[in-house]
């Protein structure tokens, strides 16, 4: 009965497709348990790439069933455009591949142009990725939202839509002296939405339970990463839903007692999009360096908007804190090879808060800002580690640098990515 999930232990962007792409060979089910298309991950089908926002990465693969749980926030022309292009592809993106949840609420046009209008009335924005998550989840916690279940009856769904697109309208023009969404269009549109996406709304909650009791494999795919938890994270610079270990059984479910492994995913530096404290930011140059130039789809630019990243060194400190509250059973260290060529190394190891060093967060998320990271410099290394597959063929100086955060958080490095193709990693023998 076995329940496994991937989670980014980070602030997302770990390069979690790797692993999961490798799980879910052998699952029954994908699950996405949060978030929406804020998200992004590139999928490798033959010698093409696929920029999928909301399908699961399972459906790749023939027999896995793909679900979108309760948990999300769904964009149905999002989701209708990825299983056209899927559909190009030659893969099947039926029903009997793709089940949503009846609970998962919906993003209507309303929603994102309620998130610009609101991050331009911040004082400080938030830097959201502009698709409507924060708005499609305050409706949700005020309880007017609109969910997926609603797709299966135009006539009752239909007045409901044009109540939230009218509402949505009046505070658009009223308060934020915005334009307000086309409402007779965004009708038409979710009508065509409503009977292509009905079939696809099933007992999601069913089908992971009774696939758990069968002894079945379930993966519960994450998107976003821990430290943009709406309670953990670095608030109010965090996304509105909760991708952590908590959420996703809340998302999926279940309980705890049919977890087996939480496998947190790092990338072997830091780095964030948007706003907020980001402790070990590193200088432009060598920010530039671990971002590389945005011409591979793997360099450091946003999968949904494009923008650079922030990068900065590896925060042991914050690896700390996602692992306690996730309990990681394992990591998948990401892009190793790209601190190749870097003469020093820095890693994070403890904090320096009002006068004292601390090796554990000091404070909440929110007071980071005020929190002086304390370094310990690692010996780099110069090799080309890409041609890599066993843990012994890594230079010396990179068994150290993982083997360092390994000490630091107490949870062991299972696979390390050593470069961009699927085949560049390294499954460790523990
Ligand atoms: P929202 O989720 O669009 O509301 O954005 C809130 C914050 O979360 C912003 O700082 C975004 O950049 C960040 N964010 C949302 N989704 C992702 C993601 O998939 N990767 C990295 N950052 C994300």
């Amino acid at each position: 009965m076995p329940l496994d999930l991937i989670l980014g232990a980070q602030w997302g962007d770990e390069g979690k497709g790797r692993i999961t792409d490798a799980l879910a060979r052998q699952a029954q089910i994908v699950a996405r348990f949060s978030g929406g298309d804020n998200a992004g991950h590139t999928l490798t089908a033959g010698a093409q790439h696929l920029k999928l926002h909301l399908v699961p990465s399972g459906i790749l693969h023939p027999g896995v069933r793909c679900i979108l749980a309760a948990g999300m926030v769904i964009n149905p022309a999002t989701l209708i455009e990825e299983f056209d292009q899927l559909e190009a592809f030659g893969l099947d993106v039926s029903p009997a591949r793709i089940a949503i949840s009846p609970s998962a609420h919906l993003i209507t046009p309303a929603h994102r142009l309620l998130d610009g209008a609101e991050e331009r009335l911040r004082g400080a924005p938030i830097g959201t990725t502009g698709r409507g998550i924060g708005p499609a989840y305050t409706e949700k916690a005020a309880r007017r939202g609109l969910r997926a279940e609603e797709l299966r009856s135009w006539s009752a769904f239909a007045p409901r839509l044009r109540s939230q697109l009218e509402s949505a309208a009046r505070l658009l023009e009223g308060i934020y002296k915005e334009p307000p969404p086309d409402i007779e269009a965004v009708m038409r549109d979710f009508e065509r939405y409503a009977e292509r996406l009905r079939d696809y709304v099933a007992n999601t909650d069913a089908l992971v339970a009774t696939t758990l009791s069968e002894g079945g494999n379930v993966l519960g795919e994450g998107a976003q990463g821990t430290l943009l938890d709406l309670d953990h994270g670095t608030y109010p610079y965090v996304t509105s839903s909760h991708p952590t270990t908590a959420g996703a059984l809340q998302s999926l479910g279940v309980g705890p007692s049919n977890l087996r492994k939480v496998i947190g995913v790092v990338k072997a530096f830091q780095t964030r999009v948007g706003a907020g404290p980001f402790p070990t930011e590193a200088s432009e140059a060598d920010a530039a360096r671990l971002r590389g130039t945005g011409e591979q789809p793997w360099d450091e630019y946003g999968t949904t908007t494009g923008r650079p990243r922030r990068c900065g060194w590896l925060d042991g400190v914050l690896l700390r804190y996602t692992t306690r509250l996730n309990g990681f059973t394992e990591f998948s260290i990401t892009k190793l090879d790209v601190l190749s060529g870097f003469e020093e190394l820095r890693i994070a190891v403890a904090y320096r808060y009002e006068g004292q060093r601390h090796p554990d967060l000091p404070c909440t998320p929110a007071g980071l800002d005020r929190c002086e990271p304390v370094y310990e410099n690692v010996v780099g290394w110069n090799a080309d580690i890409r041609s890599s597959r066993h843990w012994n063929q890594l230079p010396p100086e990179a068994r150290a640098y993982v083997e360092r955060i390994e000490r630091l958080t107490g949870v062991t490095a299972a696979t390390i990515s050593v470069g961009p193709e699927r085949s560049e990693w390294i499954e460790r023998t523990l």
